[in-house]
């Protein structure tokens, strides 16, 4: 009962993260949750490239290495993607084991699916990390502010862009060398298209609405428009005006419905959104009972994600000790209709 065993599918840019901080805090987590946390296997589809970083004991290429071992308790899923991520994630949950996931493609396209299969086995099912990279705004959401309606939840959701448009303006870098720097820190996606057309932001903006509009978004109701058509000469212009362009994910629950929508806007240079730069990510929350919050923090990278990842696991580390788990449910929802936006 000492030793959580935990499963890593994935051991990129997030992976290593999570890795490295369960590393860290190995001495730390017996005084902070009551147990020690064991990652006892790697996933990986080339166990060659791992060789040097994880023990060859622990590193599999074999789904059922870690699906039939009943030792395992919680299932990290870091590899991205819809499949096989879905059908693992599944199958984890069905056999009673908890899971953390970062992926926010997979959350806004099936999470609801999921998080009932996780609520009929009475597992956690958490993803901080699908929004915001290290950003807490999952959980405030969920919890901290769920005794307001959220009229409005908007800002800066993908560092990719933002870090491209701090660039541009600051350094006059070329959008394809400023996308480069961006993959080669680990803050682009494997298809950094996902990124520039604002598909990332706008698969953010559909789980962040879900949550606080109580009500199933996904990424098919979002309007998207990225940044690939924001030239050099739009950004000086702007600056004539007075403004910064950034890239808005904005969700609204207005008269005639939820509005949800991602595309470049033009910022007044004294609005705080306006000094949010490079990978940096910031969420507006607008409640009845509170008024304005916001979050700000690192969006994406190694470490700041994987903080978020292991935040989660430890929670559910935690929730084991005191036999609570699966008390994060999220499918009692209100239906607030959703307005069509075209793309
Ligand atoms: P990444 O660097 O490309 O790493 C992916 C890892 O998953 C690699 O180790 C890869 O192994 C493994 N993998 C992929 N498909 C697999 C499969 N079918 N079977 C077994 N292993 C597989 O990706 P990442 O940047 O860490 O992102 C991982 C997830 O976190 C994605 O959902 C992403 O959207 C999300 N996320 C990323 C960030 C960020 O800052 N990067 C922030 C928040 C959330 P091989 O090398 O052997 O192929
Ligand atoms: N590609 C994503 C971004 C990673 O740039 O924000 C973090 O979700």
């Amino acid at each position: 009962d000492s030793v959580k065993k935990i499963a890593l599918l994935g051991m990129g840019t997030v992976g290593s993260g999570v890795y490295e901080i369960i590393e860290r805090q190995k001495v730390n987590m017996p005084d902070k949750i009551g147990c020690v946390l064991d990652i006892a296997k790697v996933l990986v589809r080339n166990k060659k490239k791992y060789e040097n970083t994880v023990p060859a004991e622990k590193l599999t290429d074999q789904w059922s290495d870690i699906i039939n071992d009943d030792s395992i308790d919680i299932v990290v899923e870091v590899m991205g993607g819809l499949e096989p991520a879905r059908t693992y994630i599944k199958e984890a949950l069905e056999k009673g084991k908890h899971v953390v996931t970062a992926n926010k493609d997979l959350m806004a396209t099936h999470g609801h699916e999921l998080l009932d299969e996780a609520k009929i086995h009475g597992c956690d099912l958490l993803f901080e990390a699908a929004v915001a990279g290290g950003i807490p705004i999952i959980r405030p959401l969920k919890q901290c502010l769920v005794g307001n309606d959220i009229s409005e939840v908007m800002g800066i959701i993908n560092g990719t862009t933002n870090f491209i448009l701090t660039k541009m303006t600051e350094e006059g870098m070329e959008f394809a060398d400023a996308l480069q720097l961006a993959t080669d820190l680990g803050y682009a996606e494997a298809d950094p298209t996902a990124d520039i057309e604002g598909y990332d932001a706008g698969r953010k903006l559909a789980i962040l609405a879900s949550i606080a509009f109580h009500t199933p978004v996904t990424f098919d109701d979002v309007y998207t428009e990225g940044i690939s058509k924001v030239t050099a000469k739009d950004i000086r212009y702007a600056h004539e005006l007075g403004c910064e362009i950034k890239l808005l994910g904005i969700a609204k629950n207005t008269e005639d419905g939820i509005e949800v929508k991602v595309h470049p806007t033009m910022i007044p240079i004294d609005h705080p959104l306006a000094s949010v730069k490079d990978s940096f990510n910031a969420v507006f929350v607008h409640g009845d009972a509170v008024g304005d919050t916001m979050f700000y923090g690192r969006g994406a990278g190694s470490l700041p994600t994987g903080s978020a990842v292991v935040g989660d696991i430890m929670d559910i580390a935690r929730n084991m000790r005191f036999q609570c788990t699966g008390r994060i449910g999220c499918s009692c929802y209100k239906r607030i209709p959703i307005k069509e936006m075209k793309n």
